[in-house]
């Protein structure tokens, strides 16, 4: 049977258009003097590219199919950029009490957000249940938690699933593998599948199975792997109680990102012909599909752009000295073999630099060494006062801030293109000020306990 036709394929941004796109926004960063002694790191989201990323995922699937969209709010906590993604009909995956706030203050309604903590608290999940949020069990201990908590609750539950390990192995990145036989995620199923079918037998509320077996570095085949194992074991249940129990099937991110080039592959169709091939039922309109993808809808509508402060050679090596290091790109200053940045040169007036290229490295601000962006890339010549973009970053990069050395949070620009073709600008988030660094360091003087 064919589900998709070519005439809901939405033309995902092409190479050249986000290319195109980043080079004009740098520039036009430049002529309006947004790059500053004040604020010389920022992060600028292309609303036009976000708008395309969610188009292209609900075109993904076919329209007939029961579907709710979220996207994971760790990948970019940005209130009125969340409230954006809600406008445009997507729910929410959230991991923390805080993301939870967040969510629902950005407008998600309740009954689009899935809330997936594997700490939950009994106070965080009273209040799940007395708001109607969605949420997945992580552990047996949770769903006896949750056994005693429902009983109070009067009138209709949330959807409640239960978050199950595939144990399938893990992608090419270890800290970002959650189906591994020992991972910290959810119940493994090759060790509980009877419990499991047993537990659901017993709890006629719980209707849904969530997987998520990591995030990049996983191959759409692994992913699909993980679904296949979560619909057996849905058909199990239905088989041990007579009826179809489990309604909906939440599959997750993962779906990987780029970071080599402008081009966006794998795509969402990519994802979801993965799932085609190896679970079929999934399209039958049995259950209701949930996503959670968080980098594959953000990351290449994001980019950072920092001053250089200094250029300098030590040792024979060129070192550009600049605002953006561990504090904005943690994870490729401490795992730069897994989360390169591409990196990108233009002069203090936003042109891009052409010409011969030399071995630089490119360094952050913080006061430790590693603190590199990239070590050894061929790049034009650096000089003080360049800008430096670094593309892909629209992703965890904005919003996994990392306070060491008590650098600020940089603001963040949201760009969209309006009904004349002109280019708006806004301000997502403002930066953090000195004021707010002092004040979230702690009390002026020890506090003393309430007696
Ligand atoms: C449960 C869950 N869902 C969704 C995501 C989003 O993953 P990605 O950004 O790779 O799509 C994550 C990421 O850690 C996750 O843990």
């Amino acid at each position: 049977m064919t589900y998709f036709s070519p005439a809901d394929s939405i033309i995902l941004p092409a190479a050249e258009t986000l290319r195109r796109r980043r080079r004009e926004i740098v520039g036009e960063l430049a002529l309006r003097g947004l790059v500053t002694d004040e604020e010389p790191l920022c992060g600028v989201i292309d609303l036009d590219t976000v708008d395309e990323l969610i188009d292209a995922l609900k075109a993904a699937y076919p329209k007939s199919l029961p579907a709710m969209h979220t996207v994971a709010a760790k990948a970019i906590a940005l209130r009125p950029v969340l409230a954006h993604y809600a406008q445009a009909g997507l729910g929410c995956e959230v991991a923390s009490p805080g993301e939870l706030e967040l969510a629902l203050a950005a407008g998600f309604a309740p009954d689009r957000i899935i809330f997936d903590s594997p700490a939950k608290t009994r106070r965080e999940i009273e209040m799940a249940l007395r708001l109607g949020v969605s949420f997945n069990v992580d552990n047996f201990e949770e769903l006896a938690r949750v056994d005693e908590l429902i009983a109070d609750i009067k009138g209709p539950t949330p959807h409640i699933g239960v978050r199950i390990n595939p144990q399938t192995g893990a992608g090419t990145i270890d800290a970002m593998s959650t189906a591994t036989e020992t991972s910290k995620f959810g119940i493994g199923l090759r060790d509980h599948r009877e419990d499991l079918i047993e537990a659901f037998a017993a709890r006629p509320w719980l209707d849904q199975l969530h997987v998520h077996s990591g995030s990049q570095g996983l191959e759409l085949e692994h992913t699909a792997r993980g679904v296949r194992l979560i619909l057996d074991l849905a058909e199990a249940i239905a088989q041990r109680v007579g009826k179809d129990q489990v309604k909906r099937i939440d599959v997750g991110g993962g779906l990987s990102v780029n970071f080599e080039s402008d081009e966006v592959t794998p795509t969402f169709q990519d994802h979801r012909s993965a799932l085609e091939s190896v679970v079929p039922e999934l399209f039958s309109g049995r259950f209701t599909l949930v996503t959670e993808f968080g980098r594959a809808l953000t990351a290449k509508a994001g980019t950072l752009v920092t001053r250089v402060e200094y250029a300098k050679s030590t040792g024979g090596r060129p070192i550009a000295i600049t605002h953006a290091g561990v504090q904005v790109a943690t994870r490729t200053v401490f795992m730069p073999e897994y989360w390169p940045l591409r990196i990108e040169v233009f002069d203090a007036a936003g042109v891009p630099r052409i010409g011969e290229a030399f071995l630089q490295d490119i360094a952050g601000p913080a006061c430790f060494s590693g603190d590199m962006l990239a070590v050894g890339r061929s790049l034009p010549m650096i000089t003080s006062s360049d800008l430096i973009a670094l593309p892909e970053t629209g992703g965890y990069y904005f919003s996994s801030h990392f306070s060491y050395n008590a650098l600020a949070r940089p603001v963040v620009y949201a760009v969209f293109t309006d009904e004349a073709g002109q280019r708006r600008w806004s301000i997502a988030r403002r930066a953090q000020t000195m004021e707010q660094i002092v004040a979230e360091a702690g009390e002026p003087d020890f506090a003393p306990l309430p007696t």
